[in-house]
């Protein structure tokens, strides 16, 4: 008995009950990798399920065991050990040439998961530094990239205590997600309480370090976002760093800018407030208009309002 197999963007092709896909597709002219010749063993012959996961027959041990230790997700599947037990399947071939295979096998892969994309819910944490212009006017540029590191440890230290991961730096800011190893409720508490616990460390840095070395002291910016992103990595070549896109990523960026406006160095969109189980106290609330966003943003205020009163040594010059 033949079944009907749709490979997206290239042909519909018959498959025996007794034929493997990579067999049916090797006959039906599709260039189909398989480095190993079927065996289980390089997973070049790997396809993306997208419909009828279930019409194919369960993964052999072999498949198992590869994709144990490459973490493939569920709808990733070898096709030298599938065989097809009904209609309706479509898959998409996953390495189409060298590019493709060089992406997925040689550049030391070790998570198919995150280098294919998917969605996630997450919660999406910017963070500034405020005041940094005139320190860095006034300042060696030694000790300005000095002061940078020791500033950007800090946070790092809490992001990555609250099983946060940073993402991008630009500048004096740094941008990092929560939750891609747990639930959105998990998330949007840990990346609270890692921006309170910075908020905290800021103030001691300032008291043990910059006030009496510098006569300067910083603040900071922080928004917090909840919503559905697209994770990937596309580092091809350059990093290979994962890159979390989508629009609540925007929405988060603009609360951190917001911080400035509404006066008080820590706004959370109200979405992301009421996922909190101990949410701290929220000494406002407001309604943002954010640019190129079309409904006005509920917005809960729970950092300090700025003190912004530094003094700054005059530059030396010699
Ligand atoms: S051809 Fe090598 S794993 Fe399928």
């Amino acid at each position: 008995m033949a079944y009907h197999v749709n490979f997206k963007g290239e042909k519909v092709i018959p498959v025996e009950e007794s034929q493997t896909l990579l067999h049916a597709s090797l006959a039906a002219g599709i260039p189909h990798y398989h480095a190993c010749g079927g065996k289980g063993q390089c997973t070049t012959c790997r396809v993306l399920v997208l419909q009828g996961p279930e019409k194919l027959t369960p993964a052999t041990i072999y498949e198992q065991a590869i994709k144990r230790v490459k973490k493939f997700p569920d709808n990733v599947r070898l096709a030298c050990q599938s065989y097809v037990r009904g209609e309706g399947i479509e898959i998409h071939r996953l390495i189409r040439d060298e590019t493709d295979r060089y992406i997925f096998i040689d550049s030391n892969e070790v998570d198919t998961k995150t280098v294919m994309g998917e969605q996630r819910k997450l919660a999406l944490f910017f963070i500034d530094i405020r005041n940094f212009t005139p320190f860095i006017e006034a300042s060696l540029p030694f000790d300005v990239i000095h002061i940078m590191r020791r500033i950007f440890a800090l946070f790092q230290n809490a992001i990555t205590q609250y099983n946060g991961e940073i993402i991008d730096t630009a500048g004096d800011g740094l941008y990092a997600v929560f939750g891609l190893g747990s639930k959105i409720k998990q998330a949007a508490e840990a990346a609270v309480l890692a921006g309170l616990k910075i908020m905290e460390d800021i103030k001691i840095f300032n008291n043990t370090y910059m006030r009496p070395y510098f006569n300067h002291t910083f603040e900071v910016g922080i928004g917090v976002h909840v919503g559905k992103v697209i994770v990937g990595n596309v580092g091809i070549g350059l990093s290979n760093n994962l890159t979390v896109m989508g629009y609540p990523v925007n929405i988060a960026a603009r609360l951190q800018a917001a911080t400035k406006e509404l006066n008080n160095s820590f706004v959370i969109s109200a979405l992301a407030y009421r996922l909190l189980k101990n949410p701290p106290y929220a000494v406002g609330c407001s309604y943002l208009n954010l640019k190129g966003v079309s409904t006005a943003y509920e917005v809960k205020l729970i950092g300090n309002p700025y003190e912004l009163k530094q003094s700054m040594p005059a530059p030396s010059i010699t």
